[in-house]
């Protein structure tokens, strides 16, 4: 249990992008609404909403897409442009440092384009209320000059689409996300879903691979199509080496317990974590922030990253008093419940 063994960066079912997949997203990545698979409830009224748009000839309402990492975020910003006939501009909110960041970027926004800012909730206040007018009026006010003779300008601006993407939109302002006229929540995909997403980039990727194959994969990827798609390549290794390339049920089970992922996805530090609740805090309630500390992982990291996937399946749940493990989890452990309880009252 040191440090090494459980290297939050080099975690392979980490859900953050990171910059090894780049390479292999991009290939991968869905460009039409048609090839997007799951999020139904989204993918319907994007699709109205974008045909209704472009029958206007209107440009999109702005679009805030909202949800745990890795489930497609920046892709479905991707889609709406390319759907729309229109030009993307991807950036984030810690890279728009200072309000005139953010007047550059917008005044170099064409009309319908699409301007993708991930991470919103990271925006500086500075810089929000600067968004806010520009979302609002197209229109950007700029004071020139200091003290007496200073005097405000006003900019127009294009009619641009902002999508603004947040794994927590409990965090923006309500001036902020008021001013979104759409509003989406993506949900963890089931494993039905994973598997089409892992078979649609195995053929992409020209790798074989057999339905079983593709629905172990899918079975560990914690909801993610991101994890998905990293767990393919790994096991694409495996099968090449170890087999004749084709990946089948029995190849991905081998790599992935190799790996150290467990039937449900759970990795070293899934397991710690819970490993922790159940034997120093007997199981919970445990706040978020003991937790944290305890593991040694900032608390936004266990609530964004670790915690939607842990309580989708029934393994952890939210108390007012904090976190608890679930009958579920025990099991799947193999740690006797109220042998744990007997253990705290000798
Ligand atoms: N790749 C990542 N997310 C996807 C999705 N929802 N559908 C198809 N491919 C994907």
């Amino acid at each position: 249990m040191h440090n090494n063994d459980m290297d939050m960066e080099n975690r392979i079912v980490a859900p953050e992008f990171s910059p090894e997949d780049e390479a292999t997203e991009n290939p991968l990545r869905p460009r039409t609404l048609n090839d997007y698979i799951g999020q139904e409830k989204v993918r319907e009224a994007l699709s109205i909403y974008i045909r209704a748009a472009k029958e206007r000839h209107d440009p999109l309402d702005h679009v805030l897409l909202a949800g745990p990492p890795g489930l497609g975020k920046t892709t479905l910003a991707g889609i709406i442009a390319n759907e729309m006939g229109v030009n993307i501009r991807v950036t984030s909110g810690p890279a728009i440092e200072k309000p005139g960041d953010l007047a550059a970027i917008l005044s170099n926004l064409n009309s319908g384009d699409v301007l993708f800012i991930d991470e919103i909730h990271r925006l500086s206040r500075s810089v929000e209320e600067v968004l806010y007018p520009s979302m609002e009026d197209f229109a950007l006010d700029i004071i020139i000059g200091k003290g007496p003779s200073a005097r405000s300008i006003r900019i127009d601006l294009a009619h641009f689409t902002l999508i603004g993407a947040t794994t927590r939109s409990g965090q923006l302002s309500s001036p902020l996300r008021d001013r979104f006229g759409v509003q989406f929540r993506l949900e963890l995909y089931n494993t039905e879903q994973l598997a089409s997403i892992v078979t649609r980039s195995a053929g992409i990727l020209g790798i074989p691979i057999e339905h079983d194959g593709a629905m172990e994969i899918a079975a560990r990827s914690r909801g993610t199509p991101r994890i998905a798609n990293r767990l393919l390549k790994r096991v694409r290794d495996y099968a090449q080496i170890m087999g004749n390339g084709i990946i089948t049920s029995e190849i991905s089970q081998i790599a992935l317990s190799r790996m150290e992922i467990d039937k449900l996805g759970l990795d070293a530090i899934d397991r710690r974590m819970l490993n922790v609740m159940i034997k120093l805090y007997n199981g919970g309630p445990v706040g978020l922030d003991t937790l944290a500390a305890a593991i040694g992982e900032e608390s936004v990291t266990l609530e964004d990253v670790y915690e939607p996937y842990l309580m989708q399946i029934g393994f952890i749940g939210r108390t007012p008093r904090g976190r608890v493990v679930l009958p579920d989890a025990y099991r799947h452990l193999g740690i006797e419940r109220d042998g744990q309880m007997e253990i705290k009252h000798e």
